[in-house]
């Protein structure tokens, strides 16, 4: 048997009728917003590693940080046969667990993005041939059906991606991740922390453009998947700290009235100048607010590891025994 197997657990056609369903609400809507799973087509994907180089994205530096200094204490902590990774993307950092789980029979690297996870998984079975590796094109957010492999499974969240979600749907997704976990799995979950709002807003406004263009990106695969005629030099890349909600907001500004037709949805869209289109929302946590979230959704928070600076941390938490 072959060690890399590429499962879609969703028909093309069902990514196609939520990007409808998506689009149609979001630009209708007042304000007007957009998920931001939408990004992750391959160029998206592309866009988003050369973020994670950026002298001002710190995150990703942060958390490999951590990853390289408590792998093992992760490792030791869930003795895990089965590693599965939600939004795996390049699984850069994943090497550090896979290094140090050394029970491990199969990784189950999960993500929307088809070009992120087949280049991912060819490079892992070329360098780790003993692995089994079972890649889902999947939405986390949508209910996983996991392979069965052999336990204890570990779960792993990481790049802050949990902050992507909106506290509503932090909650269903994290009960959600808890119904898959039986006694004796883990979570191993990535939060971005709350922290000076320069820094913030310097890691996602470059001083490069790469954000810039990550964000507009959406509006290409609106263009191409659903036939619109987005100019995304039309709109300006905004960054801005909602102090109150404690979350970075990405948004596209209009820089003039315009009329975007997509014909696809046989819709025309009116955007006034100044006119804006959230796109992302990057919570930023606090130890207590995790804590609450996980206990929540029904696990216990057993460890919190943060990287020197205090700007980035990992918590490992465990099914609460009944
Ligand atoms: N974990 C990696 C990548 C983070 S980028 C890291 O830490 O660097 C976020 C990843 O999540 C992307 O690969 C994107 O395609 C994926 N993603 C975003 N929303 C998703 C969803 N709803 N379901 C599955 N994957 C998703
Ligand atoms: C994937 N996610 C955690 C990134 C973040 O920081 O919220 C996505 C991103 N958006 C802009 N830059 C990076």
């Amino acid at each position: 048997m072959s060690p890399f197997h590429l499962t879609r657990t969703l028909p093309e056609d069902a990514t196609d009728a939520a990007l409808r369903a998506d689009v149609l609400a979001g630009l209708t809507g007042m304000p007007k917003t957009l998920p931001p799973k939408w990004f992750y087509d391959a160029r998206g994907s592309e866009l988003f590693e050369r973020i994670t180089d950026l002298d001002e994205y710190y995150p990703t530096r942060a958390e490999r940080e951590i990853l390289v200094g408590r792998a093992g204490e992760i490792a030791a902590a869930t003795g895990a046969r089965t590693l599965v990774e939600l939004g795996s993307g390049s699984s850069e950092k994943t090497r550090y667990l896979l290094d140090a789980l050394t029970e491990l029979r199969c990784y189950v690297p999960v993500d929307v993005s088809e070009s992120a996870l087949t280049q991912a998984g060819r490079a892992l079975v070329a360098q780790r041939p003993g692995l089994d590796v079972h890649a889902l094109i999947a939405d986390f957010t949508e209910g996983l059906t996991l392979p069965r492999t052999a336990g204890p499974r570990l779960v792993a969240f990481l790049g802050g991606t949990v902050g992507n979600l909106l506290p509503a749907e932090r909650a269903a997704f994290l009960s959600s991740v808890r119904e898959l976990l039986s006694p004796g799995d883990a979570l191993l979950l990535g939060t971005d922390l709350v922290k000076d709002e320069r820094v913030l807003v310097r890691a996602y406004d470059d001083a490069a453009g790469v954000t810039a263009a990550f964000n507009k990106n959406v509006l290409s695969v609106i263009n191409r998947e659903l036939d619109a005629d987005f100019d995304p030099a039309a709109f300006d890349h905004v960054a801005l700290w909602n102090a109150e909600r404690e979350w970075i907001e990405m948004r596209l500004r209009a820089r003039a009235a315009q009329t975007v037709k997509v014909q696809g949805l046989d819709l025309a869209v009116d955007f006034a100048a100044g006119e804006e289109l959230r796109t992302e929302v990057s919570a930023k946590f606090r130890k207590d607010g995790v804590r609450a979230e996980l206990s929540a959704a029904g696990l216990d928070l057993t460890h919190w590891w943060t990287d020197g600076e205090g700007r980035f941390a990992l918590s490992l938490s465990m099914v609460r025994r009944a």
